[in-house]
């Protein structure tokens, strides 16, 4: 791509791809990685080969929002209800992420990632568990893209704790109930500290949320492509990053005139 046609913004270090705004790019982008065991299946694949080329597509996108100067990517990879699918595949995906984790922590060191797991991390293999807490523990001082991979996670479940925890706070009469708001709500969320996702993008044509987010998707713009995730690659990411910017993002007002 030539450089006399992309801009590059404060936080990028490669230029923003020519077509795009670099002023309004979203700060914070949410994916469901949909579609691993169908793009296995139409090549005669087990499924398991899909997640395998997920993780693929998983750091090329990482990459290219850090490239772009994008403040936060969140992947939903492994839901409570996944639990359910075939005892093979969840081992093979618990050895994947544990393989990925030990492979790649020394470059997102280097690459100032911040990477951080959400959800209930206590139900994962031990092994898993150690190698979590060491790649959170060393890359929490980085300066770049907070990368957040949702693991043993579900919305319901992450109101649940967040409602149980300022409970608890009130029944100790460390906080008085009339004070709850929104602000010390999601304080409460796995996610706090984050902004809220600006964007939603979700691969493989479905149109669904499936117990993500969902606090936290309250004014997110969602994207819905065909593609299947191990096929999501730049230009899947451009069109969902140009799709969000034909957006009037309104949060419940009106258009100014
Ligand atoms: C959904 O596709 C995908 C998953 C449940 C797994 C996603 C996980 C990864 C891409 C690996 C991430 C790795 C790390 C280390 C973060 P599906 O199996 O539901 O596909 P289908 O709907 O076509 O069956």
């Amino acid at each position: 791509m030539s450089r006399a046609l992309a801009t590059t913004t404060a936080n990028a270090s490669q230029p923003v791809p020519a077509g795009l705004d670099p002023a309004r790019l979203p700060a914070h982008v949410a994916v469901i990685m949909d579609g691993n065991g169908r793009w296995a299946k139409q090549r005669n694949l087990p499924r398991v080969m899909g997640h395998r080329e997920g993780v693929e597509a998983l750091k090329r996108t990482l990459r290219l929002c850090s490239d772009w100067g994008i403040g936060a990517l969140t992947a939903y990879a492994f839901s409570t209800e996944n639990w359910s699918r075939p005892g093979e595949e969840v081992s093979f995906l618990m050895t994947l992420f544990e393989r990925v984790l030990a492979r790649e922590l020394q470059a997102l060191e280097q690459e100032q990632v911040r990477i951080r797991f959400l959800g209930d991390l206590e139900p994962l293999p031990e092994g898993l568990q150690r190698l979590i807490a060491d790649a959170t523990a060393r890359t929490a001082a980085n300066t770049g893209i907070h990368f957040n991979v949702c693991t043993n996670y579900g919305g319901r479940a992450e109101l649940v704790r967040a409602a149980r925890r300022l409970a608890e706070r009130c029944a100790a009469g460390e906080l008085d109930p009339a004070a709850i708001d929104e602000q010390s709500f999601s304080a409460e969320l796995l996610t706090a500290g984050e902004r809220d996702p600006d964007l939603l993008i979700r691969t493989s044509g479905e149109r669904r949320i499936s117990n993500f987010l969902l606090w936290q998707l309250a004014y997110a713009e969602i994207h819905i492509t065909d593609v299947l995730w191990p096929d999501f690659d730049e230009a899947a990411l451009l069109g969902a990053l140009r799709d969000y910017q034909s957006r009037q993002r309104r949060f419940g007002g009106v258009d100014p005139c």
